[in-house]
Parts: structure tokens; sequence; C-alpha cells
């Protein structure tokens, strides 16, 4: 390029022109699939934000991320999704430091966090077609990667986060989870307090587990679901991590039954919808339409709830 050209371009582009406006980062786990590769479709087509698809398996992350673009494309609304150069196994505590280290390093920053990767061990629609996992076995794997791997995902991401000028975190849980599955009014009144703290909850959650292995979580008025009450854990850490972190959004969504490989693909709802609730909240002002009027009389922040279909769901489900 001669020089006279170089001039030219410096002299006829304004500066501006070669800079690029920094992006929101948002991550989602289990992002190569299903609601989560929806999720990442409709946060990364927003102009303002990168979706980075993390994945157990990086080789589907990029299939997912490429698909994404490729969509993107034809349709003429670009889709700034990346899939995650290394695994995120929410089972494997190293690759969860990894993928940290390698975010740190590129992007130094999250934005908005989508905890959308679970197992659903032995749904009815998956009878005959999935290796059966006796109910006593499910318990600890249920629970060790919806509850504990989501948990040990947050709070490695939360320096990361910490550095958003407007983070939040995302969630995704399910009306499995619902406070009504717990059959004592003093269980309700253990998972709703609010001085529940995240270490007693730990504790719950592994009491279900040895009570299920030792064959008296029933007398002790747990319920037959592991999925279920995984996912009541997670409603219950959302709760927890709003009060201890007000600077944090902290939502649970309920994206309803949707048609993914978790049930066979017999789901009633489009993924592509159930994904519109945790876009929705990613997007979102910290304090909903009248964010600057509650600000005013006293900050009223859309945190620490449980959304379902765009609008706030009680735990109860009433
Ligand atoms: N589908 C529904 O009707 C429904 C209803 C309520 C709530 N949900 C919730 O919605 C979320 C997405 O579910 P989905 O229906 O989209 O299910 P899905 O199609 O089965 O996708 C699940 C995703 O989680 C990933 N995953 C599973 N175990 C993992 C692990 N140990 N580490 C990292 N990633 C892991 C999967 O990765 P692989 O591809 O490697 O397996 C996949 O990317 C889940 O939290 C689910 O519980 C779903």
């Amino acid at each position: 390029m001669s020089i006279t050209f170089l001039l030219l371009l410096t002299t006829a582009i304004p500066i501006a022109a070669f800079s690029t406006p920094t992006k929101k980062i948002a991550l989602i786990t289990g992002g190569n699939k299903g609601i989560g590769k929806e999720i990442a479709r409709r946060i990364g087509t927003e102009p303002d934000f990168t979706a980075i698809i993390a994945s157990r398996n990086v080789e589907l992350g990029r299939a997912a991320a490429n698909e994404l673009i490729a969509h993107g494309e034809k349709e003429g609304c670009e889709c700034d999704a990346v899939a995650l150069p290394v695994p995120l196994d929410l089972t494997d505590a190293v690759s969860i430091s990894n993928a940290f280290g390698y975010i740190e390093k590129e992007y130094g920053v999250v934005d908005v966090l989508v905890n959308n990767a679970a197992i659903c061990l032995n749904d009815p629609t998956l009878y005959g077609k999935v290796e059966y996992t006796p109910f006593e076995r499910q318990a600890g794997i249920t629970i060790r990667t919806n509850f504990f791997g989501t948990l040990e995902v947050i709070q490695s991401f939360l320096p990361l986060l910490k550095k958003s000028s407007s983070p939040r975190i995302i969630n995704v849980a399910s009306a499995a989870g619902r406070l009504s599955i717990l059959r004592s009014q003093s269980s309700i009144d253990e998972f709703t307090s609010e001085e529940l703290t995240i270490p007693h909850l730990c504790n719950l959650m592994n009491q279900f587990v040895s009570d299920v292995e030792d064959g008296t979580h029933t007398s002790k008025g747990w319920p037959n679901t592991c999925y279920g009450v995984s996912k009541l854990g997670i409603i219950a850490l959302t709760r927890i991590m709003a009060r201890q972190h007000p600077d944090i959004m902290v939502n649970s969504v309920d994206p309803g039954y949707c048609k993914t490989d978790q049930n066979d693909n017999r789901g009633v709802v489009d993924p592509a919808d159930g994904a519109y609730t945790p876009y929705l909240l990613a997007l979102m002002e910290r304090g909903g339409e009248d964010e600057e009027e509650e600000e005013e009389e006293g900050e009223e922040i859309l945190s620490g709830l449980h959304f379902y279909e765009g609008a706030e769901m009680p735990w109860s489900y009433q």
C-alpha cells in the first residue's frame, strides 16, 4: 500500500471509524444445543453483545456458533456468537477454572452469565432410549451437576461479573423446582428463609443426596424427583445470591416445556420461545420499565425473582 493511499485513508476517515466499540459479553453454559443455543442466538443478535457459547464438548460448541453465524448472515441479522475454545463441564472444577482464565485473558469481563447447562436423568420420555440410572444413584449425579456445578461456575465468575457496569446472572430453573414439591411447611420455611446461606443450602442439598442413598428420603419429606430438588436448590441459590450481591441482577427462569433432547423433543414450546425470558433478563434495565421512577423512590431492583414467559412468577406457582 502506498504512503499516499495511507495518508488519504487517515485523512478521509475519522479515527473513530477504526475503533470497535466494546461489546457486552454474555457467557451461556450448555450453549451448544437446545434452549442454550437459542439464548446465544437471541443475545448474539443484539448489536452490542457477543454471546460466548460454553460447552463440555468444544467441537459441538464450535458447530453451534458456526450455525448461528451462518443463519444470521442468511437472514440478514448478524449473530455475534463465539465458541469458548476450552471445555466447560459443570462436573469438572478444573475446566471451570480454565474457562475463567481464558475469558479473563481475552475479554476481562462478563456482563451476563446464563447458567443454562443441566441434566435430567431418566425423564419418562427417555425410557428405553438412554441407559437407566437407578434413583439412588441419580441424586448424587444430578445434584452435583445441576446444583454444585452451577454454584461453582457462579462463584468462579464473580470477579469478572464484578467488572461489569451492569452485571447479571440468569439461572435456568424449571417448574419442576416449584416449592410445592416439598412436603412439609418446615422444609418450605427453611428453603424460603431470608436467613438461608449458601453453606446451609449446600447442606440441604447434600442431605437430600444422602437421604436418597440410604433410602430414607420419602420418610424425611423429600420428593421423588432429583431433578426437581436440584432446580429448587437453584431457585433458592438465586435468592441468596441476589441478597448477597445487590450490585448484580440475579434471577431464575422457567423456560417452559420446550422441545429439546432433554425430553426426546416432545416438549410443546419452541426452544426459541423458551429462550425469550432469559434474553429479556439479559437486556432488561435493572429496575424494569420504570427504572428512573423506582430508583428515585428507593431502588426497587428486579433481582432475586423467578420468571416465566417474560413476567415474574411466584416460586409457589399459585
Ligand atoms: N426442555 C425443557 O422442557 C426444560 C424445561 C424446564 C427447564 N429446562 C432447563 O433448560 C436448560 C436447557 O435444557 P434443554 O432442554 O435445552 O436441554 P438439552 O437440549 O439437553 O441441553 C442441555 C445442555 O446442557 C449441557 N450439559 C449437560 N451436562 C453438562 C455438564 N456436566 N457440563 C456442561 N454442560 C452440560 C448439554 O451438553 P451436551 O450437549 O454435551 O450434553 C447441553 O448443552 C436446562 O437447565 C434444563 O434443565 C428445560
